[in-house]
């Protein structure tokens, strides 16, 4: 049997997990500090890497406490080294090194895109699905949208990825353009089941011949229909003013047709995403499709993939879509299997790729 801590604090949720032979979780403690950034609308880093400092301790303490474990238990001790906020990443990294070093462990650093694909490892209540290769995995996150062909363990080739924004990135930019809170992917879903899919016709950028995605047009075109609104408002604004701010006319919030453009706009994003995996899964004939990263939460996405595909579909539970440590512990596992260490000069890689491509 084989024990692994995984630490993961490469952006706003302090992380700690015990993982034992890569699929069993033995504890997954998650302290999120989405309420803190709230706020500003998006994360801000400097507090991110401060509140990182106070919870590090206490949350690997509860990790270690739930998993009813002593450090001597313990076999390894892996951690997010990139991508992802310098500071953020920092605290992680020069926390497991000292307790790595202090505690006699290996220390395996891991790339967390890489952990977002082992979440598929985890088992779950219910889970039977044996995982063989090659596979195709959709890394949809705040930072990534990738098609990457995962031929074994460790192995990754990227076929296709986003020429701008990443799709998590698109849902918290339309969620803030139409007034919603942040993060914009779990709202927009929300406000989505009560609007009409077809209610606007919005763009959906193929890229024919590729495996990449774009989704700035589509942003765009979610704006150009909200200004729409601003405009309308301006025309009936008895002050004169030709135009008003969003944020100063909650009249415009409420006339805006805040459930019929989020649903519009997921359908959109979903679509362009199911098909091109869709027709890159069999054009390279994998035997699995995998869900990963927080988009990946997404009940339309899930739904949707599984339906239009012929292929096995495999996603986590929501909970390991969104950043944890169990998916760094599981992906640290299969790296400690295969004779993997890091040294202790392992630093923080804020734009660590997984591929070479
Ligand atoms: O993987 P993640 O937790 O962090 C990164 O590594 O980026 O992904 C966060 C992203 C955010 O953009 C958030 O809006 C999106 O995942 N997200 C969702 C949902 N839950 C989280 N997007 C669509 N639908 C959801 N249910
Ligand atoms: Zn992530």
């Amino acid at each position: 049997m084989t024990r692994i801590l995984g630490i993961e604090t490469s952006c706003d949720e302090t992380a700690a997990s015990v993982v034992e032979d890569g699929r069993r979780i033995l504890s997954n403690v998650v302290a999120s500090q989405i309420d803190l950034h709230r706020q500003y609308g998006g994360i801000f880093p400097e507090v991110a890497s401060r509140q990182h400092i106070l919870t590090i301790m206490p949350v690997i303490r509860q990790a270690m406490a739930e998993a009813e474990l002593d450090w001597d238990d313990l076999d390894a001790i892996a951690v997010t080294y990139g991508p992802g906020l310098p500071g953020s990443l920092l605290v992680g990294v020069n926390t497991a090194k000292g307790l790595a070093y202090g505690r006699g462990l290996p220390l395996i650093g891991i790339n967390h895109i890489e952990g977002h694909i082992y979440a598929n490892w985890l088992m779950v209540e219910g889970s039977s699905q044996e995982i063989s290769f090659p596979l195709l995995a959709l890394i949809v996150s705040g930072g990534h949208t990738e098609l990457i062909l995962m031929t074994d363990h460790g192995q990754y080739r990227k076929l296709g990825r986003t020429l701008d924004d990443a799709a998590g990135e698109a849902f918290d930019k339309v969620g803030r353009l139409l007034g919603l809170e942040f993060p914009g992917g779990p709202a927009i879903e929300r406000v989505a089941r009560e609007g009409n899919p077809l209610a606007f016709k919005l763009p959906r950028a193929w890229l024919k011949g590729t495996y990449d995605f774009s989704f700035s047009g589509l942003k765009t075109a979610v704006l150009r229909i909200v200004q729409k609104y601003e405009d309308k408002v301006s025309l009936t604004d008895s002050a004169g003013n030709r135009r008003i701010a969003v944020s100063q006319a909650p009249s415009v919030i409420r006339q805006l047709p805040v459930a019929n453009l989020a649903a519009s706009f997921q359908a959109s994003v979903i679509d362009v995403l199911v098909e091109k995996a869709r027709m890159t899964a069999e054009e390279y004939q994998v035997k699995l499709i995998m869900l990963a990263g927080g988009v990946a939460a997404n009940r339309l996405l899930r739904q949707q993939m599984a339906e239009r595909s012929a292929l096995p579909v495999l996603y986590p539970p929501p909970a390991l879509c969104t950043d944890n440590a169990a998916m760094i512990a599981s992906a640290g596992y299969f790296r400690y299997r295969a004779g993997h260490r890091s040294s202790w000069d392992l630093d923080v890689i804020s734009n660590l790729k997984l591929t070479d491509g």
